[in-house]
């Protein structure tokens, strides 16, 4: 018998029953669907809606089965469409009559809005303890680094020479803006729905405050209607975690470029590589190339939910039992992904002498000699065309800017002197851009500072 049985002359077709059940997936919701119960039980005994003894033996039935489900011991049906219903079943099976009270003043529509958000609250905590594991990796790593020369790129050519520091402490402001992004989207997950009923609240004298207090939720929703409907927090959860993705697929590109012959700025740990069944010789970045890939499927968790919630009439449609699915993947790929990834980094090898060799040639220091020229009055458009001329003579004649003698400097500026020499050389480039926010040791030091200070906070 389905617990909305009443009105059905009929029953469901097995081919319906498959189709609309949800326990496959949202049986992981088991404990926040349990607590939530226990929360409304004890608040009907409380308002007199059910008496004191009815709502003991509700929330004492409903914490054993807490604790059978904790041990294996539960078995879910399929007939009994979803996690709600499953436990209202095993519920009643358990301490009888009294367990159909269980429902009074409350709607499943209400129930799940309430299940998901607290369980969404639990994974961006675990999710931001994930990322800031990460943002420590990088500050660790970027304290080694602070004088770590590489090439700098746009358009990935050489552009200018920075640290590795630098480079991975760009990431690290990357994740910063994630962390914030999880820290608001918790705010607005924390939210408690129930009392919305199906639509319309409820007829009895509920207690939403004591719910809200006892769940440890920080408000109350404000319209019945919008408590019910609002799917809100999990696709912002969604786009936080598309950007986190986003990041972590961009870094992982570069672990890949970095890690092939042709850069081989890194050597990835054996541990976190893999080699291929045909070619004895290949050591793969599997893991970062799997980190890109997923980042699509979270893109499409993203996506599918937007897509889902956009035709929806108020209030509840079942459409949105479609939402658990999307918001499960994307919170367990960006879990997945930030646990491997902070070990892949923390254990790669960096081939500080190839990075180095990789600030000579490319011209990697012409804005550098322009400079050199600007700051002798030459108006900097001028010192860019001198510089350019110059880099088109050392092209026909085989040379780099640091090879050209003095004599052949002069031939372009008399402004030239010997010190030119060494504020093109690439530890001097770095060194002079010692602005806020720029790649010189002194400030990135002072970046890697603010962002321990960052990550204490947490
Ligand atoms: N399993 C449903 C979901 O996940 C719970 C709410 C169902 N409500 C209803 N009236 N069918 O969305």
């Amino acid at each position: 018998m389905k617990l909305w049985g009443g009105r059905f002359a009929k029953k469901t077709d097995k081919l319906v029953e498959d189709f609309h059940s949800s326990i496959s997936f949202d049986q992981r919701l088991y404990k926040q669907d349990i607590m939530g119960s226990v929360a409304h039980a004890a608040m009907l005994g409380k308002q007199g809606i059910i008496s004191q003894e009815e709502a003991d033996v509700l929330v004492a039935g409903l914490k054993t089965i807490l604790q059978d489900i904790e041990a294996g011991q539960v078995h879910f049906e399929v007939d009994a469409e979803d996690i709600h219903m499953n436990v209202e079943k095993i519920l009643t099976e358990r301490v009888g009559e009294v367990g159909k009270k269980l429902h009074t003043a409350r709607s499943r529509n209400d129930q799940i809005a309430l299940d998901v958000r607290m369980y969404l609250k639990e994974e961006i905590k675990e999710i931001t303890g994930l990322l800031l594991h990460l943002q420590e990796v990088l500050l660790d790593l970027a304290d080694q680094h602070v004088h770590t020369v590489m090439p700098g790129y746009t358009h990935l050519q050489k552009a200018q020479p920075i640290t590795l520091a630098h480079h991975l402490m760009a990431y690290f402001q990357m994740f910063s803006r994630d962390m914030d992004r999880l820290h608001d989207c918790y705010r607005r997950t924390d939210v408690m729905p129930l009392g919305s009923g199906a639509l319309a609240g409820t007829t009895f004298q509920i207690d939403r405050e004591f719910v809200k207090e006892q769940l440890g939720f920080a408000a109350i929703t404000a319209n019945s209607l919008d408590g019910v409907s609002d799917r809100d927090f999990a696709v912002e959860f969604c786009a936080a975690g598309a950007l986190i993705m986003m990041h972590l697929s961009r870094f992982s590109e570069e672990v890949i470029l970095w890690s092939s012959h042709e850069f081989r700025f890194i050597t990835l740990d054996d541990g976190f590589s893999t080699g291929s069944s045909i070619m004895p010789q290949k050591k793969n970045p599997d893991v970062a190339e799997l980190v890109r890939g997923k980042t699509g499927r979270v893109y499409g968790d993203l996506m599918g939910l937007l897509t889902a919630l956009k035709g929806l009439p108020l209030a509840y449609n079942k459409d949105m039992q479609e939402d658990k699915e999307a918001l499960f993947d994307a919170i367990d790929t960006v879990k997945k992904c930030l646990l491997v990834f902070a070990p892949m980094i923390e254990t790669m090898k960096v081939n500080e002498k190839i990075m180095r060799q990789g600030v000579t040639g490319g011209f990697i220091n012409a804005t550098d000699a322009a400079d050199y020229l600007a700051a002798r009055n030459v108006p900097f458009r001028q010192a860019h065309e001198i510089v350019g001329r110059l880099v088109l003579y050392c092209e026909q004649a085989g040379k780099s800017l640091e090879e050209l003698s003095m004599e052949e400097l002069k031939d372009f500026s008399p402004l030239f002197g010997e010190d030119v020499y060494e504020k093109i050389s690439p530890e001097k480039c770095v060194e002079a851009r010692n602005v806020p926010g720029g790649p010189a040791p002194a400030a990135v030091k002072a970046a890697i500072s603010k962002g321990r200070l960052y990550v204490h906070a947490f």
